[in-house]
């Protein structure tokens, strides 16, 4: 059975990410992170990743529901897990989380991005990057964590990535996008989940021919979890239902790059989400947002060279420099760029 102490990978601090020590996965194990695998839907996820042998890396801001998912897939075996925390409020701990990945694991072959924040309370809150905090959280954290493990996906292909959405999908009104006006909890819920879908498209499109599919899905329909206890609906489904559905994506033969399900069935998500101008709209914004830079799938951060140092100067910090020369158009290294300092994916 896997400890579950948690140590601190930097300067303690309720704000720092937090990863268990052991184990690391095995030769041929799977690799797999599950984002919001502490309740609901991500931690039936973990544990039947966990039931089927895979190595889970279990994300959360809860340390204690983390180390007890870690604690129950290792209990009931063969699988391995391991607890990292981040908050997708704050993209300075995204960007700590993906460094920490990129420098704990080799290998990445299933990222299922399932965190989310739901629609209730029904209250504006802004995150300290000064964005909506449902596009933050669901959205655009979602959109640098996926971009900063490329490198690990493409090492590992075929690899899959699945972005948990949802049916609740509401046009993005780009003249007002962190919803100063007409705020709903239920609106910001909505614009962020159809941002996944669109995101998903995009890479589809970006990973083609790289062994890396893609897909988006609505799980099922108000699964009895906390955040449809916070919203005080009445339950209409399954966790199981929606775990399943989520599998399917996950393991499908049949499945096609960017495709969009709703439950078990392919289905059409709001319209929004095939208009390429509105999707060359929220990429250039995301990528201006979190500071990332993609061109022809090539991803590196902008932004003041000094802050990326002083994140990497850290004594315990175990660069990722590992060349990963694949034959794609797409990312295919990452490191620190040793003229600039900072850290960048690369073409050769
Ligand atoms: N429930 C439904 O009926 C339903 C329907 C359609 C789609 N979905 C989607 O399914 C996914 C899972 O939701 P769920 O229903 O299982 O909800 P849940 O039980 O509330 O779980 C949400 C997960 O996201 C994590 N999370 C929330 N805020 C976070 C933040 N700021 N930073 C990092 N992690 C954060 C939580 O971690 P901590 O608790 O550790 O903070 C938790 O693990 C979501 O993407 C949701 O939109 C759910």
């Amino acid at each position: 059975m896997a400890a579950a102490i948690l140590i601190s990978v930097w300067p303690t601090s309720s704000r720092e990410v937090l990863a268990q020590e052991t184990p690391a996965p095995t030769a041929g194990q799977n690799v797999v992170l599950v984002t919001g695998a502490t309740s609901g839907l991500g931690r039936e996820l973990a544990m039947r990743l966990g039931a089927r042998g895979d190595h889970v890396i279990v994300h959360g801001r809860n340390e204690e529901r983390g180390a007890e998912v870690v604690e129950a897939i290792s209990g009931a075996g063969p699988g391995s897990a391991r607890f990292y925390r981040a908050d997708f409020a704050s993209l300075a701990e995204v960007r700590r989380f993906a460094e920490r990945m990129l420098a704990d694991y080799e290998r990445l072959d299933i990222l299922i991005n399932n965190a989310g924040f739901g629609s209730a309370p029904d209250e504006r809150w802004v995150t300290e990057d000064g964005h909506e905090y449902r596009f933050q959280v669901n959205y655009l954290s979602t959109f640098l964590l996926t971009h900063m493990l490329m490198p690990r996906l493409l090492a590992s292909v075929p690899a899959r990535i699945v972005n948990v959405s949802s049916g609740a999908q509401t046009p993005i009104d780009f003249d007002d996008v962190m919803i100063e006006n007409d705020f709903s909890g239920r609106r910001a819920y909505a614009q962020s989940k159809l941002a996944q879908i669109m995101f998903t498209h995009d890479l589809a499109e970006d990973l083609a021919g790289t062994g890396i599919v893609v897909g988006s899905l609505h799980p099922a329909t108000y699964m009895p979890t906390e955040m449809v206890r916070r919203a005080g609906a009445t339950p209409r489904s399954t966790i199981a239902e929606g775990a399943d559905a989520v599998m399917q994506v996950v393991d499908s033969e049949a499945f096609e790059s960017g495709q969009y399900f709703s439950g078990l069935r392919k289905a059409e998500a709001n319209a929004q989400a095939y208009d390429p101008e509105a999707r060359a709209r929220l990429r250039e914004l995301s990528q201006e947002l979190t500071g990332l830079t993609c061109h022809m799938g090539r991803c590196g951060f902008v932004g003041d060279p000094s802050e990326q140092a002083a994140l990497l100067d850290r004594p315990d910090h175990r660069p990722p420099i590992v060349p990963e020369l694949r034959p794609s158009r797409s990312l295919l290294w990452s490191g620190i760029d040793p003229e600039a300092g900072i850290w960048r994916n690369r073409l050769p």
